[in-house]
């Protein structure tokens, strides 16, 4: 792909923080240029800044809520009026939410809809068939452990990662043939700040051996680079998928929902 045409980008949602932010520095360290979206423009800002004084690339920010309906025209309308082409999509920005189904606000649940499902469907569609003209593209989809279960306290989140993986291996099918390659980041629990900002609250137990999202970020670039489709970082992580496709479905549910309980 193009990196060194200074038109081409590595389009990262979520660039701020956790994965997002590390992934942005490895495509950095690559030569690539980079669009990077989030909230916070003073973040934003200070991301641009840090990796400025380090990479010799082109930096693009663009403060947007992937919540609001038109956030994603918006990104593509910024694309087109300078002129620039995205050679990787980086589907990255995700929200959860825990609790019980009945007690989650309504209103948090749909936001996580949108962001996780609608924002990354749509960003995707829009994207995509400058790709596909252009004979070449990747896209990395960004999902979780999650999408392989059920989630009994975060059950919107779970459900909406099983949306993910499931878009993503479709979409991997159509396009393995057009020079576009597709993959699905699938970690287990990571030290971001995810964990807070969805108000977890788990059993002591869950909430030790999380991986450092620069290693998640260094497995994914790896391994999306090599065309992998499942990507899941870690061998605790594998192993845990891996038992959880061998076990009842009503097993792994209730599990899950000792997991996601409190001590
Ligand atoms: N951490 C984990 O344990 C874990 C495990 C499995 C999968 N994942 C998945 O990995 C992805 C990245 O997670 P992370 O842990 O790196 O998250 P994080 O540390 O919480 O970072 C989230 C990023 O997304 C941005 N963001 C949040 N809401 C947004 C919105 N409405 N519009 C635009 N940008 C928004 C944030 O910036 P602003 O706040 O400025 O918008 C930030 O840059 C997510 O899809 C998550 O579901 C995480």
């Amino acid at each position: 792909m193009g990196k060194h045409d200074s038109r081409s980008c590595v389009l990262i949602t979520g660039a701020t923080t956790g994965i997002g932010y590390e992934l942005a520095k490895l495509y950095a360290e690559e030569g690539y240029n980079l669009i990077l979206i989030a909230r916070n423009k003073a973040k934003l800002e200070e991301r641009k800044y840090e990796l400025n004084l380090l990479y010799n690339v082109n930096i693009h920010i663009l403060a947007l809520d992937l919540a609001l309906d038109n956030s994603c025209e918006e990104i593509i309308n910024y694309i087109n009026r300078k002129n620039l082409t995205v050679d990787v999509l980086i589907n990255n920005a995700g929200v959860g939410t825990f609790g019980y189904i009945a007690e989650i606000d309504l209103e948090e649940e749909m936001k996580l809809i949108d962001i996780n499902i609608k924002a990354l469907t749509k960003l995707t569609k829009l994207i995509l068939p400058s790709m596909i003209e252009n004979g070449e593209g990747a896209i990395l989809n960004v999902a979780s452990t999650a999408a392989f279960c059920a989630g009994p306290k975060m059950a919107v989140y779970y459900a909406s990662k099983a949306y993910v993986l499931n878009f993503t291996e479709a979409l991997y099918e159509e396009v393995r043939d057009r020079g576009i390659k597709v993959s699905c980041l699938c970690p287990g629990a990571v030290k971001t700040e995810f964990q807070d900002r969805a108000g977890i609250k788990k059993k002591e137990i869950a909430k030790k051996n999380l991986m450092l999202p620069k290693d998640v970020a260094r497995i994914a670039y790896r391994d999306f680079n090599k065309g992998k489709l499942i990507i899941i970082p870690g061998f605790k992580n594998k192993l845990m998928v891996f038992l959880n496709k061998l076990m009842p479905r009503s097993l792994s549910r209730k599990i899950i929902l000792f997991m996601n309980k409190e001590n």
